[in-house]
């Protein structure tokens, strides 16, 4: 039987486990998926003795990430990019590392909104975290013609803008409203609109009406921000996509088959979501 596991901490909020035992009774593969609660100092010694304990590998969160990319071995570009990894695993005994984050962004919108990366000209980028980080990169692998970066700490998104070049323009938080002109795509990075902090509240009657609204938020579903674009009769995509996405490629390493995003998978998690908050 196959082992698998997402660490973090703390990691009880985790729904990987309902997304990966899902897949596992779906395919018929003997497997478990567990979550396992392990300190920052005590991190190393869990990533470095998978083996040991029967792993075949496993999931990365907050805060371990960081840590995650220098102990592995890394040959995903966008994991060498953000300098993270979020899936670890075993192979001929050496630990490997990749991130799925960029490839669960764009999945989730290819998915709910073919063609959106088409003829991406202008895209509105709000937060300058690691989130943020993962969404540029794959804009910008899309061909994205201009980023309009906003963060309330103007300093995070102008060192994103050095990084990425001149694609991507920080900008300062009050710009937001002005900056959605002429916008084809507004993505809400920040953790404003999650249960429990403030919510995203920002005029979007500038936005043209082609343009598409996704928020990475999930729980609610229906984010403050995405409840205004739905006012305003504008395309949406939510968040769920992208955590359901964003699985696939390390279930495909451990258990060795390549799993669906189906709308029952979506149900599921959704059904937590509204049980749990
Ligand atoms: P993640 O890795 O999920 O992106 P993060 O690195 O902590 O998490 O980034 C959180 C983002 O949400 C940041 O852009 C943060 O803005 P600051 O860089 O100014 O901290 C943004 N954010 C969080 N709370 C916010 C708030 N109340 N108002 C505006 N932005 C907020």
């Amino acid at each position: 039987m196959k082992r698998a596991f997402v660490v973090g901490y703390p990691i009880s909020h985790s729904r990987s486990p309902l997304i990966h035992g899902f897949w596992l009774k779906e395919l018929g593969i003997q497997g478990s998926y567990e979550r396992i609660a392990v300190e920052p100092v005590a991190f190393e010694t869990f990533a470095t003795t998978l083996a040991d304990q029967g792993f075949a590998g496993g999931n990365v969160t907050v805060p371990h990430k960081e840590a995650a990319f220098r102990l592995a071995s890394v040959d995903d570009p966008v994991a060498r990019d953000l300098e993270a990894v979020n899936t670890l695993w075993l192979e001929a005994g050496v630990l490997k590392g990749m991130n799925t984050d960029v490839a669960g962004f764009l999945a989730n919108l290819d998915q709910e909104a073919p063609g959106w990366s088409d003829s991406l000209g202008r895209v509105v980028v709000l937060g300058a975290g690691g989130a943020s980080r993962a969404i540029l990169y794959g804009l910008i692998q899309r061909g994205v013609g201009e980023i309009l970066l906003i963060n309330r700490t103007l300093e995070r998104a102008e060192a994103l803008a050095r990084h990425f070049g001149s694609k991507v323009k920080a900008l300062p938080w009050d710009q937001a409203e002005v900056a959605l002109e002429g916008a084809d795509l507004l993505v809400n990075t920040t953790s404003l609109g999650m249960k429990g902090q403030q919510p995203l509240d920002l005029d979007l009657s500038r936005l043209p009406k082609s343009a598409l609204v996704t928020d990475i938020v999930y729980v609610p579903l229906e984010t403050p921000l995405l409840a205004a674009a739905r006012q305003l009769g504008l395309a949406r995509v939510d968040g769920l996509g992208m955590l359901l996405h964003q699985a696939v490629p390390g279930f495909e390493r451990w258990f060795g088959a390549r799993p669906e995003v189906t709308p029952q998978l979506r149900a599921l998690v959704l059904a937590d979501i509204e049980a749990k908050g």
